[in-house]
């Protein structure tokens, strides 16, 4: 992997950005430059989350590889970012990042570094998969123009390999070695508890103003019929069910959250609660996936999952 890792790197210049850009509509335009720049947002969190990853692994070899992960990330942002002025023809208005994107940077950051690696894993393996199976891939559908094509090209050879990490983190945290690991640790205090326990609420409460405002309601504009982010939800929903992922107690807890949520009748009575706990809204808490889809997956190794979650993409 460290090997792919160093030979795949590429600079935003290897791009001919001498294409003209495309006539789009005034609304689309606006859309599109947009959505550029909270990508270019987006992409610098990536690069924040790999670095705490990075200053937090012991072993060399990882260390080495999130540090190519951290100058992928940046290097997105600026491919974003000089998307976005390709496409800002008109300079309809002046672009800033969306403002529950800002709020939510901070508690996602301080989260990632307070707490246990396995939940932080946790977060940012999802937070790729709604990025790459749904978002990119989307916005890319939606411009239907080659610049963006040939830069999302590059960028999606190197989230394969950022998948396909964060889907050996997943295995790695949830393994019999590690959990020996863990209960050795030792506890952490009623303090450091309540710490924690504060900015997941804190996270949480920003999580879904994000989510909705960066994500789910552009994907609204460019995937209509909501194809690409179900199948991202999906991917979570079977990951976490693992039987190694599942019997972590932050998977349970998820897992039985959703499983309220699904009931025909306590959903309905306690549905907006159970929502604001899971930090998501209907469409990802909604189980998505089939029996046979869920008894294929349990047979699959995390390596497969993940080949198979980039697959997606390209499908
Ligand atoms: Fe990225
Ligand atoms: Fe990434």
């Amino acid at each position: 992997m460290l090997d792919k890792c160093i030979r795949d790197q590429w600079s935003i210049d290897d791009l001919d950005w001498s294409i003209p850009p495309p006539l789009l509509s005034r609304d689309k335009e606006e859309a599109v430059v947009q959505a550029f720049v909270d990508m270019a947002g987006i992409e610098l969190l990536a690069g924040a989350l790999f670095e705490v990853q990075r200053q937090k692994t012991t072993d060399p070899t990882l260390k080495k590889i999130f540090a190519t992960f951290v100058a992928d990330e940046k290097r997105h942002s600026a491919v974003a970012s000089r998307l976005a002025q390709h496409y800002d023809v008109h300079h309809y208005r002046a672009y800033t990042e969306s403002s529950s994107l800002t709020r939510f940077r901070p508690p996602f950051l301080a989260l990632v570094q307070n707490t246990s690696p396995e939940i932080a894993n946790a977060y940012i393996t999802s937070g790729e998969l709604i990025l790459d199976v749904a978002l990119l891939r989307s916005l890319d559908d939606y411009v239907a123009d080659e610049m963006s094509h040939r830069a999302m090209h590059l960028v999606n050879r190197d989230e394969s390999r950022h998948i396909a990490v964060d889907f050996h983190m997943t295995e790695h945290y949830c393994s019999d070695e590690h959990r020996a690991a863990i209960s050795k640790r030792p506890r952490p205090s009623v303090r450091e508890i309540a710490r924690m326990t504060r900015e997941l609420a804190t996270m949480m409460w920003h999580a879904k103003p994000f989510l909705q405002e960066v994500f789910l309601a552009p994907m609204d504009r460019t995937d209509p019929s909501g194809r690409r982010v179900q199948e991202a939800f999906k991917r979570i929903q079977l990951v976490l069910r693992k039987p190694t992922v599942a019997r972590a107690p932050f998977s349970k807890f998820m897992i039985k959250t959703q499983e309220l949520y699904n009931h025909p009748i306590l959903g309905k009575i306690l549905g907006r609660l159970l929502l604001r706990l899971l930090g998501a809204e209907d469409r990802a808490a909604r189980i998505l996936f089939t029996q046979e889809e869920l008894a294929r997956t349990q047979q699959m190794s995390f390596d497969e999952l993940a080949e198979e979650a980039i697959g997606i993409k390209y499908a």
